[in-house]
C-alpha cells in the first residue's frame, strides 16, 4: 500500500505561503494538508484555511509547549511545515518529529537569520546593507532559530533602487514557486532532483 503523508502547516500571519502549499497539494496522490496551527487568533492564515476546509488550531504559548505533540497525533500528522511561524519549536516536538520539520527563511542563510529576523524586517535590512543578492533558504528545523541543515537555496538580484517592498515581492515569488516543490521532494526523499 502506498504511504500517506499528513502535513500540518504552522503559520503566524498572512499565510500566503500556506495557501501556495495548500493549492499545490490539493490533488496530490500521497501528501495531504491536514491542519493549520497558529499562535495568533487574528492571523489571516486562519481565514485561508477555512476557505479550503482545512481544520485550524490556535494555541497560546503554554498550550503550544505542552499540548502540541498530542494534538498533532490526534490528526496523525507525519510532517510539519513552518511558513512564517514566529515561535521557536520546543524540544519535545523536535523529539516527536525528528528531521520531520521544515522551515522557509526569506534570505540567504546564514545571513539575516536568528531570533527576531522575520518578514519585512529582513528585507529592510537587506536593502539598507546594500546587498547585491538575496533569496530563500529552506532548511530542516533544529533547536536554534534558522540553523538546521540547509536543503535548498535560491538567489535573486537586489539593485540599489529596490525598495524593501520590491525585494519582498521578488522573494515571495521564489517562495511560492519553490517551497511546495521542495516540501514534496523532501518528503518523498527526492532531494537529489532539486
Ligand atoms: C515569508 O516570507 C516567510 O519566509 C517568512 O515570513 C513570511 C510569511 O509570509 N518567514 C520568516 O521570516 C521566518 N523567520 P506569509 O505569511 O504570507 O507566508
Amino acid at each position: 500500500m502506498d504511504q500517506n503523508y499528513r502535513l500540518a502547516i504552522f503559520a503566524s500571519g498572512k499565510g500566503s505561503n500556506a495557501e501556495a502549499i495548500i493549492k499545490y497539494f490539493k490533488q496530490h496522490p500521497s501528501i495531504t494538508i491536514e491542519l493549520i496551527v497558529s499562535n495568533n487568533p487574528q492571523a489571516l492564515v486562519l481565514e485561508r484555511a477555512k476557505k479550503y476546509g482545512i481544520p485550524t488550531l490556535v494555541l497560546n504559548r503554554r498550550q503550544f509547549e505542552s499540548e502540541i505533540a498530542v494534538k498533532l497525533s490526534d490528526y496523525q500528522i507525519t510532517h510539519i511545515v513552518l511558513a512564517g511561524f514566529l515561535w521557536l519549536i520546543p524540544p519535545s516536538l523536535l523529539k516527536a518529529f525528528p528531521h520531520k520539520i521544515i522551515n522557509i527563511h526569506p534570505a540567504l542563510l546564514p545571513k539575516f537569520g536568528g531570533k527576531g529576523m522575520y518578514g519585512m524586517k529582513i528585507h529592510q535590512l537587506v536593502q539598507s546593507s546594500n546587498e547585491k543578492e538575496t533569496g530563500i533558504t529552506i532548511h530542516v528545523v533544529d533547536e536554534k532559530y534558522d540553523e538546521g541543515e540547509i536543503l535548498y537555496q535560491h538567489k535573486c538580484e537586489v539593485v540599489s533602487e529596490d525598495t524593501p517592498e520590491e525585494i519582498a515581492d521578488r522573494v515571495h515569488q521564489l517562495e511560492y514557486a519553490w517551497y511546495p516543490k521542495i516540501i514534496e521532494r523532501w518528503i518523498l526523499n527526492r532531494m537529489e532532483s532539486s
